[in-house]
């Protein structure tokens, strides 16, 4: 039997990275899993990747009609929720003289709005001891040049899982929070404007971790089993750091 046989789970921001390893493991172990992007083509391909009966449902976090359209989907062809994973969420670069409104709307309606209403929406449908992941980031908890604005996005996430912990304790829902450190994916590598830059921001970043290299997206997704599965069902409001050290040290 799979640690996560016979659960329904949601994943969104899953047709890349981080969401897309998840969504794969989660469907490895048994889960059916829903998985959310804005880009139509990339999900498909996503979807016919995780298989196991995965379903796609194209949208975005911050538009509430499309968050809506997917828990009517989700209530029609599942009925519920075991586990969601509220990870869709990306930022970019820009000094505190260098930001514009334009940024900070654009990474606080996504990682902020969005996550917030990815899981208030999903309440009806999440069942009693249900677990809740939401992604987090060791810049919220550490300083970088010219990322504060995706920093402090990331703070809020770590203050929504303290908080609702509470407001979901009589339903016995567990929100925790997955921390990973410098992941290689499409978006840390879309982070970079040229190649020369990517590889020297890529070798900065390594430098930065004690075990000296970057995560693939699967160890990321292993750490995001252990929360969605009942192995962890005593941890709760707590931040699981999958970072190699970085933020430890
Ligand atoms: N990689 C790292 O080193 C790292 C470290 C710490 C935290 N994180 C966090 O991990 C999560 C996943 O990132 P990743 O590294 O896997 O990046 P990625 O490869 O760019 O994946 C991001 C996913 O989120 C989706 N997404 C972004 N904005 C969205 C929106 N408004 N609505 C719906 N979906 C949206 C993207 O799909 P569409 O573009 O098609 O919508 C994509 O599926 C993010 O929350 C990120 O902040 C990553």
């Amino acid at each position: 039997m799979g640690r996560l046989a016979n659960k329904i789970a949601v994943v969104t921001g899953a047709n890349s990275g981080i969401g897309l390893a998840s969504a794969k493991r989660f469907a490895s172990e048994g889960a059916r899993v829903f998985m959310t992007g804005r880009r139509p083509r990339e999900l498909d391909a996503a979807v016919a990747e995780v298989g196991n009966g995965a379903r796609g449902v194209q949208g975005d976090i911050a538009n509430l009609a499309d968050l809506d359209r997917l828990y009517e989907i989700v209530a029609a062809e599942a009925d519920r929720i075991d586990v969601l994973f509220a990870n869709a969420g990306g930022g970019s670069f820009a000094a505190l003289s260098e930001i514009t409104e334009e940024e900070y709307e654009r990474t606080f309606s996504t990682n902020v709005k969005g996550t917030l209403f990815t899981v208030q929406k999903a309440l009806p449908l999440l069942v009693d001891g249900a677990s809740v992941i939401l992604t987090g980031s060791t810049a919220a908890s550490t300083g970088s040049p010219a990322f504060s604005v995706y920093g402090a996005s990331k703070a809020a996430i770590r203050s929504f899982a303290r908080n609702w912990i509470l407001d979901l304790a009589p339903r016995r829902i567990r929100v925790n929070v997955l921390v990973p450190g410098p992941t290689s994916t499409p978006g840390l590598h879309g982070l970079a404007s040229s190649e020369d830059e990517r590889r020297a921001f890529v070798a900065a970043m390594e430098a930065q971790v004690p075990l000296g290299r970057m995560a693939t997206p699967d160890e990321t997704a292993a750490a995001a089993l252990f929360l969605a599965s009942d192995d962890s069902s005593f941890v709760n409001g707590s931040e699981l750091f999958a970072d190699g050290g970085q933020a430890q040290v």
